[in-house]
């Protein structure tokens, strides 16, 4: 059907689409994003997946950690997002405690999928029998490795995972097993880039980097870090985009391209 105005309408990116990049080389773009203004703008400029992050509980809701955000905010805010989109692949975050139990992470990744639209979700750490069981019912599970948030109080701060080489094995060897275990794509934060690098080629599903060096098949950055509005000082991982540009727009396409282009992140925003 021909769209109603001059603005063609541009397809969903798919799961498939997503794995085709990976196979041919070329960069994922990932920005976080929480509301349909950034939704259409990060749209519009191409970048290809927006992950509705559990972040939002720090820079919207300006709590300490992620973890009082609850599944109802994720169904709010992925609803937002998913409704504003023409293009761009989504991606929710289940929730701490939302994925306690397999039936838990159905019934909680149904309601992102159903009502806020997502195409694929997001759980932290080597669940693999809960990855498992979604995957069996259809749902897309993006695995998440490295600095795990939703476990800052166990692990105290906020810091590099996978420096001392037990630690490194681990998180290769859980990697390893999300892919078994049906994860279609996998997040690794705050890693050595070295580590990163082992991973992403070792693996078949695209792995996309925050804080894990250059050699991820895409990169994923939290919104407001790289807008240079958040409330919370910017990680060292992380780079203001805005920093000689006029608009939103342009820092999100100096992105766009620095990705794209195997720009960023260079060595000073890499471990
Ligand atoms: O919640 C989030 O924004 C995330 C990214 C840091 C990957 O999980």
């Amino acid at each position: 059907m021909k769209p109603m105005n001059n603005n063609p309408v541009k397809p969903l990116l798919t799961v498939n689409d997503l794995a085709a990049m990976k196979q041919r080389g070329e960069k994922i773009t990932c920005l976080t994003a929480y509301d349909a203004s950034f939704s259409a703008l990060i749209d519009k400029v191409g970048v290809d997946m927006m992950l509705v992050g559990d972040s939002l509980g720090m820079v919207i809701q300006g709590c300490d950690t992620t973890l009082p955000v609850t599944i109802t905010d994720m169904v709010y805010h992925t609803r937002c997002v998913s409704k504003a989109r023409q293009r761009a692949f989504v991606i929710a975050d289940l929730p701490f405690m939302s994925y306690s139990t397999p039936a838990n992470a159905a019934k909680n990744a149904a309601k992102l999928m159903q009502v806020g639209g997502a195409q694929m979700v997001k759980l932290e750490g080597p669940r693999f029998e809960i990855v498992s069981f979604l995957v069996d019912q259809g749902i897309p599970v993006c695995g998440h490795l490295g600095l795990l948030p939703q476990m800052i109080n166990q692990l105290g701060t906020y810091k590099l995972q996978g420096k001392e080489p037990a630690e490194a094995k681990q998180i290769m060897t859980d990697a390893y097993q999300l892919q078994q275990a049906g994860a279609a794509m996998l997040v690794l934060e705050c890693v050595p880039a070295e580590l990163a690098k082992e991973i992403s080629t070792q693996l078949s599903i695209p792995v996309i980097g925050i804080g894990a060096g250059i050699d991820c098949d895409g990169q994923v950055l939290v919104l407001y870090d790289m807008l240079d509005i958040g409330v919370h000082k910017r990680p060292r991982f992380s780079k203001n985009f805005m920093a000689g540009t006029d608009t939103i727009e342009a820092a999100i396409d100096g992105y766009y391209q620095s990705v794209k282009q195997v720009r960023f992140p260079s060595a000073e925003h890499s471990f």
